[in-house]
């Protein structure tokens, strides 16, 4: 007996969305395996607790599946799972390598039977990028790429080295002995500068604007740019910064551009900083995020900048929860 997995998923909880949806999924389970439905010994259905309108094993007996047993249940809610999924697993009488089938939505649960995506997140400080990325790369398993920690470690290399981050010779001096790596420990993004763990370093005040001043330079950026690309083409990630649609990846699969109002994002930023231990002024910490807009903003080479094709999401009244739906539903309604 062999078992052929898969998933689809729908837009509402809708009667006859679900019969095409399971009746789509079936077919394409037994055109991709070369199954004749005699073969099919039963089909197993799960759908999540948004979807009440109809039963799916009911849509599998009506698209013609009348010699098999037949069962459908549903899941429990899990706190970031797809929405309105119907999972399915199919019971065969039949010696083959089973392929799984996942369409839609569903796509997204099988990295290793779809293509490889790309998520680009791009916005202003604050505006929630890194919640979001990291939200959405735990949800769908895929790495999260945090481009900002790079800038900010070439910016605390050049701090550490008492240079003048205005000084672009200096800086591309500099660069040229960086040594800069990313690694992953339980999926969470460590970055190394030197050979030692920065991660937490790079987080003051300080070496946020001194971030937002040498990532102006082309020779910074070109060798970030590189590493980001490298990575990125290896696997299916989420990647937040201010040029990932715009610039790094402009062929990403999806593109997002967050907002929120000046006011939202310093208070985000402050809350985050005070949470850390850092002592800081809440009037001083909007300024620099406005400076560091600015200055993200203006500069020549690849600045902070929505891709044409990036959907944009005001996130300054919305909840992380609201936030990660809506790029879900989009996500999902463009797979
Ligand atoms: O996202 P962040 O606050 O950690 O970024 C720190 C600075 O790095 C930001 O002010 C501008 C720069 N940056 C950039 O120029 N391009 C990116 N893709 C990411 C960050």
């Amino acid at each position: 007996m062999v078992v052929i997995r898969g998933a689809t998923t729908i837009e509402h909880d809708d009667k006859d969305e679900i019969r095409k949806a399971v009746r789509e999924l079936l077919e394409q389970i037994e055109s991709r395996n070369g199954i004749k439905e005699s073969e099919i010994v039963s089909i197993v259905f799960s759908s999540t607790s948004d979807i009440h309108s109809y039963y799916p094993a009911k849509a599998a007996r009506e698209a013609g599946f009348e010699s098999c047993s037949l069962f459908s249940a549903m899941e429990p809610e899990i706190d970031g799972g797809l929405n309105l999924c119907i999972r399915v697993m199919m019971f065969i009488e039949k010696n083959v390598e089973p392929h799984h089938v996942y369409l839609r939505g569903a796509r997204v649960l099988r990295k290793d039977l779809t293509a490889k995506i790309n998520v680009a997140i791009d916005g202003p400080a604050g505006s929630g990028k890194s919640t979001i990325a990291k939200a959405l790369s735990r949800d769908y398993k895929i790495l999260y790429l945090d481009t900002g920690a790079m800038y900010r470690a070439c910016a605390l290399k050049a701090l550490n080295e008492g240079a003048d981050v205005e000084d672009e010779a200096a800086l591309c001096d500099l660069m040229r002995e960086l040594s800069l790596a990313i690694e992953y420990v339980d999926g969470v993004q460590h970055t190394i500068l030197d050979g030692k763990d920065v991660s937490e370093e790079i987080r003051s005040p300080r070496v946020s604007m001194a971030a937002s001043t040498v990532s102006k330079y082309p020779c910074v950026r070109m060798k970030m740019v590189e590493k980001q690309r490298e990575i990125a083409g290896k696997m299916s990630c989420v990647l937040d910064g201010r040029d990932i649609g715009s610039y790094v990846l402009p062929d990403a699969e999806f593109k997002f551009f967050l907002t929120a109002s000046p006011e939202v994002r310093a208070r985000r930023r402050y809350d985050e900083l005070v949470a850390k231990g850092y002592e800081v002024d809440f009037e001083e910490l909007k300024r620099e995020i406005e400076r560091r807009d600015l200055q993200d903003s203006t500069r020549e080479f690849s600045p902070l900048r929505k891709a044409d094709d990036a959907v944009v999401i005001d996130t300054s009244e919305m909840s992380i929860d609201e936030v990660l739906k809506e790029i879900k539903k989009t996500m999902q309604e463009k797979i």
